[in-house]
């Protein structure tokens, strides 16, 4: 693929490796930059490339630890600004902080809005995303938001396992657009199990609405996190006679206890991509499977970069 020189893909500290696959796709080479800490521990960027002029585009995950990793965003921001870049997008292939997105109780703040803000503060021009975990936080920001989906990725991974007796499980009310578009990718059924949220780390399954007895099942969301919500679905699912249970979601967390749970769980095979570098401790686990992203977040740079859009990449309908 031939592109114009005038476009620059630098990478945070977050996941380099996923920005030289990006820009393996692009036919170009990773920007040079330096990312490097003074002895009181504060952060310095320094912009090797000359960027005056140019499409810069920064790839920066929100994933652990998160906030470090938003500061770095902010500074190579405002660093690529200041060296008079044409334009700047942010590219967040997982949006961390997106859950805190409401006060769902008094005196708490609405963090997702406050890190949309403190982006378009630094100097983003335009921000790139991957599967936000609401698509309404477009919303939050007052620059172009190109919202991208792993799904493509995801279903034609799981076209290949052939399942002869599928149900897609939506392991939670919030899922049931994602689990029907999955039902009319792979040809099975929908169920929705009712799951409630005793805290941040656990969860409680109520009645499954729909047939998972000699059944294979598959359940996806966007994240996984501290794996409450997927352990606790399979778990019933199984109780219930599924035949075999495999998950998948865009964004592997893997906080807290998720490893173990994981570990302990009557699952199959656990899919996830790219958007956050897999913990060692994760890639340890016999039925974890990665698949990359990298493709989707390249051809998006790529339209971005030529005024193409970007919506006709998906086949379903943008915005869930
Ligand atoms: C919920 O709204 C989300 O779609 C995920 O189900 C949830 O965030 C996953 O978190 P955990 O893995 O901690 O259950």
């Amino acid at each position: 693929m031939t592109i114009h020189n005038d476009i620059k893909v630098f990478s945070g500290s977050s996941n380099p490796e996923l920005t030289k696959k990006i820009c393996e796709y692009l036919g170009i080479p990773v920007g040079c930059a330096k990312i490097e800490r003074f002895p009181d521990g504060e952060k310095i960027i320094k912009c090797e490339d000359d960027v005056r002029g140019k499409d810069c585009f920064v790839v920066q995950s929100g994933c652990e630890p998160v906030d470090e990793h938003i500061v770095e965003l902010l500074i190579f921001l405002d660093c690529l600004k200041r060296a008079s870049a044409k334009r700047v997008t942010a590219v967040i292939p997982y949006f961390g902080y997106a859950r805190q997105d409401r006060k769902d109780e008094g005196r708490t703040p609405i963090t997702a809005k406050l890190i949309s803000n403190l982006i378009a503060t630094a100097g983003a021009d335009r921000v790139l995303a991957m599967d936000l975990h609401a698509a309404q936080l477009q919303g939050f920001f007052d620059i172009p938001v190109d919202h991208l989906f792993a799904e493509p990725v995801l279903t034609k991974y799981f076209k290949t396992k052939n399942f002869k007796h599928l149900t897609v499980v939506s392991p939670d009310v919030g899922n049931i657009k994602r689990a029907a578009r999955y039902v009319e990718h792979l040809n099975g059924e929908l169920a929705i199990i009712h799951k409630r949220r005793l805290n941040s780390k656990e969860v409680q399954c109520g009645a499954i609405i729909g047939a998972v007895k000699d059944r294979d099942v598959l359940m996806c969301d966007d994240i996984i996190s501290t794996a409450g919500t997927m352990c606790t679905a399979a778990k019933l699912v199984k109780e219930q006679g599924a035949i075999s249970i495999c998950i998948g979601a865009t964004h592997g967390v893997f906080a807290d206890k998720a490893i173990e749970k994981l570990k302990n769980a009557p699952i199959d095979e656990i899919v996830v991509t790219d958007t956050i570098p897999l913990k060692p401790e994760a890639a340890k686990l016999p039925n974890i499977k990665v698949l990359t992203v990298s493709n989707i977040l390249g051809e998006a740079i790529k339209r971005i970069h030529s005024n193409e859009s970007i919506s006709s990449m998906f086949k379903c309908p943008l915005g869930q």
